[in-house]
């Protein structure tokens, strides 16, 4: 399977249910998904190459409906996974969910940083510092910036409404990357593995929700409660 087939499916996907791909045509992006790969970063645009075995792939989809922007990433393994793909990727899942659960009403905004960047620590991994979540809504990318890491920490209160990305990117070596010469692709250094997963969330009265979900509720990462009682 190629990235271009995945692109093509998704915007099958996209048009069958009233919505817009919101990267379709944005800044000169020409497709409806990002498809980053092993050692991409982010914002991988499909092409022709066939998937491999053990290849670590995420697919960014980003929905543009009733005049709202919505964006959700999930990274999977062509194949069964080696221990060490599936531990980066498990990891990235849990800090997301972690990052997700840490938000609420009267919070720091840097309270994803806190929740993410010491738990990759912990497992060994690196957190991409450069590029963070956003606001969204009306507006695919819109304030505020939400790190992953604790570069700066955000004393931005949360208040309920607030709609924002959580959407860490984690690495299995030097958190350091460059552009390829077509503008988008983000791709680390030395060349190894990276997983990202990304949810669409808001704040409540009284906590968090996950608006990127499936008609049944369920979502990328799993839900708060498994994170709460675990
Ligand atoms: N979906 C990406 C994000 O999480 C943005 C993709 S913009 C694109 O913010 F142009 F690269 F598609
Ligand atoms: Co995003
Ligand atoms: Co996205």
């Amino acid at each position: 399977v190629t990235t271009d087939e995945l692109d093509a499916v998704a915007h099958a996907a996209y048009v069958e249910l009233g919505a817009y791909p919101s990267t379709l045509g944005y800044r000169g992006f020409t497709k409806s998904i990002c498809t980053s790969v092993n050692g991409v970063i982010c914002h991988g645009i499909p092409d022709d190459r066939p998937l491999r075995h053990g290849d670590v792939v995420n697919v960014d989809v980003t929905a543009y409906v009733d005049g709202m922007h919505g964006d959700n990433s999930a990274t999977f393994c062509v194949g069964d996974p080696s221990p060490a793909i599936a531990g980066l990727i498990e990891t990235t899942r849990e800090a997301t969910l972690r990052g997700i659960a840490a938000v609420g009403p009267g919070a720091e905004l840097r309270c994803v940083a806190e929740a993410i960047e010491p738990f990759a620590w912990s497992r060994g991994y690196g957190v991409i510092r450069e590029y963070g979540g956003h606001g969204i809504g009306r507006t695919f990318h819109a304030a505020p910036h939400v790190d992953h890491g604790l570069q700066s920490p955000s004393t931005v209160v949360l208040v309920p409404g607030m709609t924002f990305t959580v959407e860490p990117m984690l690495v299995t070596g030097r958190a350091t990357f460059e552009q390829a010469p077509d503008g988008w692709t983000e791709h680390v250094d030395d060349d190894l593995p990276s997983a990202q997963f990304e949810h669409t969330v808001l704040v409540t009265d009284t906590g968090v929700d996950i608006l990127t979900v499936t008609a049944e509720g369920k979502t990328a990462v799993g839900t708060l409660d498994d994170l709460v009682t675990a």
